[in-house]
């Protein structure tokens, strides 16, 4: 018995005998033993959506997504659905005239994320909608709150992220996920949710968004990176921190969270873990743009196998707690799932 062996294990080894290879020689074995498995239900889909119609856009930092018009998004989400991706989240890019201090436009009862939600609602209904109430999709300064002197104004921001929630409630969510990072903003949309009678109407807290290089594509995506004066981290949290997310989801869910999320995704595995274990809650990862663009970079230049590494950093958010990530790789995820 070597020393090594005796220490790692709580089962002594005592014949020497111990082989845990045994287990990996065949693809039917590994199957078995498989401790954890990716699944199409596991996936919720982040789609860009542009104002006008029968518009796609592509996205130059992220090679194999693009925006859609509503009419077109419409179609991308019935093979979505067809497929059995349980939700669609969506992202919208409204033309620059619609931006201003306070994100406004997010109040328009027909902005391009309501007539998303009715369109799906009429034409989709089986797939599940979960709506960001952020500001910074119509914000002329790209942050996700109200700006006022240099500073994001939090409980202004709060009101204003409130309303959006209850316009997005009102055209048909399903679930209002902000990502925003105010304090106390969970609280306040559960409360208008429910005084306006939208008992059903769920929360997916980004409960820890962290202060993150990674989103650097979306900023793309949804032009908001030209416009962002300085950085968000007076209000996402530093990435060096693991105690302050607990206290986050704390927090959330005293203030009627059901579901919490972690973002970005694989940097922070160590959190969905711990988040996991210490409140067991409906957890969930976001493998955000730059994740996405790492990989398909890499794969375009060789370095790297693109699909396997896709699936390898799906099924390690499942390793870690996940109970569902949200992916720019759903749909091609979810074609090959069913073919395999
Ligand atoms: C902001 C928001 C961000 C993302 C979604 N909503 C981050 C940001 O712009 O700071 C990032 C998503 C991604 O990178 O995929 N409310």
């Amino acid at each position: 018995m070597n020393k090594h062996q005796a220490s790692s294990s709580s089962v002594d080894d005592i014949t020497g005998h111990r082989r845990l290879r045994r287990n990996r020689k065949a693809a039917w074995s590994r199957r078995m033993v498989q401790e954890n498995q990716l699944s199409v239900d596991d996936l919720i889909w982040p789609v860009f959506i542009i104002e006008g119609e029968n518009r796609c856009e592509e996205i130059a930092a992220m090679p194999g997504i693009s925006r859609y018009s509503v009419d077109l998004v419409l179609k991308e989400a019935e093979k979505a659905a067809k497929l059995g991706i349980p939700a669609i989240a969506p992202f919208p890019n409204v033309s620059l005239s619609k931006r201003d201090q306070t994100g406004s436009e997010i109040l328009n009862p027909d902005n391009l994320i309501c007539q998303f939600i009715r369109a799906i609602k009429k034409e989709v209904p089986e797939i599940g909608i979960i709506t960001d109430a952020a500001l910074d999709p119509f914000t002329d300064h790209g942050h996700d709150g109200v700006l006022r002197d240099g500073i994001i104004a939090n409980d202004e921001s709060v009101e204003q992220i409130t309303r959006a929630a209850l316009v997005q409630a009102e055209a048909g969510s399903d679930v209002i996920a902000p990502s925003d990072m105010m304090d106390g903003r969970i609280g306040a949309i559960r409360e208008a949710l429910d005084g306006a009678g939208f008992h059903d109407v769920s929360i997916m807290s980004y409960t820890a968004k962290y202060a993150s290089a990674f989103y650097g594509p979306y900023r793309e995506a949804i032009n908001t990176g030209g416009l962002l004066k300085g950085d968000k981290r007076t209000y996402y949290i530093d990435p060096g921190n693991s105690d302050e997310a607990m206290r986050e989801a704390e927090s959330d869910i005293a203030e009627g969270a059901d579901m919490l999320m972690i973002k970005p995704g694989m940097p922070y595995l160590d959190i969905i873990r711990r988040m996991k274990d210490e409140f067991s809650m409906p957890t969930f990862a976001y493998q955000v743009s730059g994740e996405y663009a790492m990989i398909e970079a890499a794969s375009a230049n060789g370095w790297l196998d693109g699909e396997r590494a896709m699936m390898e950093s799906l099924l390690a958010f499942k390793r870690a707690g996940a109970d569902g990530i949200l992916t720019y790789y759903a749909p091609k995820v979810a074609e090959m799932l069913k073919n395999d």
